[in-house]
């Protein structure tokens, strides 16, 4: 790689954590690893050499799949944990487990954890790099960065004065709190547009307008970022039924078609198809959804890349 810039840091516990600085060198970096993806030959040998475990205590589909061919493309050795099928079902605590893991010399951790703030605590008593894949409800810095890439292609550059509207679930969103630093750092203006009982009260103090008004909020910003109802998050009622959700919140080709211009459409999966976003809306020409999932993989292989040859 080209790069000589090195990361602030030497974890990616979230984007809050990262300097401007930091967010600009993996979306320029990403944009080299996109390009070695899609050549005929998709590995280059940078992280020969690096051994990474994969240890999820949450499911997920795009983000394990995405990390390992990340890892792989990019010539590492690669071990994964499933928590389900793990001894921390005989009780196992999560420091036992990963320092059992790194003691057959592992070099980097790519964790998601239920717990909010897991991956601090492992920061700070393990010595291997480790890259957040979602903690809970606090952030998920992997999906931020490859959505701000992914923003990025489809506006044709900089996302500095763009307006990017979160839809959705925004109280149980490690995304949104993510997207909202990233896109912040940026440059870009961000707004959040959901159910009052969906948005946090003090969401407004990190500089996020917040409006309940779905149409105003498509007619206002140029890129939608739409996000899933997290019922297994929801342990109350926040709204009556998925109908009435879906009746007031969800974004539609009706909606769509009044507006006088053309908006992108997000979503970072998976997606709860009928309820906070229709199918015609997913499957559109506005969507980029799947160019997002695609992108995933350069991103994470630029941070897995700048965390390894940093010194
Ligand atoms: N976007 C995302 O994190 O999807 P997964 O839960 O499938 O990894």
């Amino acid at each position: 790689m080209s790069s000589v810039q090195q990361l602030s840091v030497p974890h990616v516990l979230g984007i809050k954590y990262l300097a401007t600085s930091d967010v600009e060198l993996i979306l320029e970096t990403a944009k080299e690893f996109k390009e070695v993806i899609n050549r005929p030959i998709k590995k280059v040998p940078s992280l020969r050499d690096v051994t990474i475990a994969n240890l999820f205590f949450e499911n997920s589909t795009r983000t394990r799949i995405s990390f390992e061919l990340a890892e792989k493309r990019l010539g590492a050795d690669v071990v994964n944990f499933s928590a389900a099928s793990s001894s921390v079902k005989k009780g196992e605590t999560l420091l036992d487990t990963v320092n059992n893991i790194l003691s057959m010399k592992v070099d980097m951790v790519v964790m998601r954890h239920p717990a909010p703030g897991a991956h601090h605590f492992l920061s700070q008593n393990i010595d291997a790099n480790i890259v957040n894949a979602g903690d809970g409800t606090h952030e998920h810095p992997t999906q931020a960065l490859l959505d701000a890439f992914s923003m990025q292609e489809a506006v044709g550059g900089s996302l500095r004065g763009k307006k990017v509207c979160i839809f959705g679930d925004i109280t149980h969103s490690r995304v949104a709190l993510s997207n909202i630093y990233c896109l912040q750092k940026l440059g870009a203006h961000v707004r959040v547009c959901g159910p009052p009982t969906l948005i946090p009260k003090h969401i407004g103090a990190l500089g996020a307008d917040v409006s309940y008004d779905v149409d105003d909020s498509l007619a206002w910003c140029d890129i939608a970022n739409v996000l899933r109802i997290q019922l297994e998050r929801q342990e109350m009622k926040y709204f009556p039924s998925l109908r009435e959700y879906s009746r007031y919140f969800s974004i539609t080709m009706d909606r769509l078609n009044k507006l006088d211009k053309e908006i992108v459409i997000m979503h970072p999966g998976p997606i709860n198809r009928g309820v906070e976003i229709s199918s015609a809306v997913a499957d559109s020409e506005h969507s980029i959804i799947l160019q997002q999932v695609e992108n995933g993989v350069a991103v994470r292989m630029a941070v897995l890349y700048l965390l390894a040859v940093r010194k």
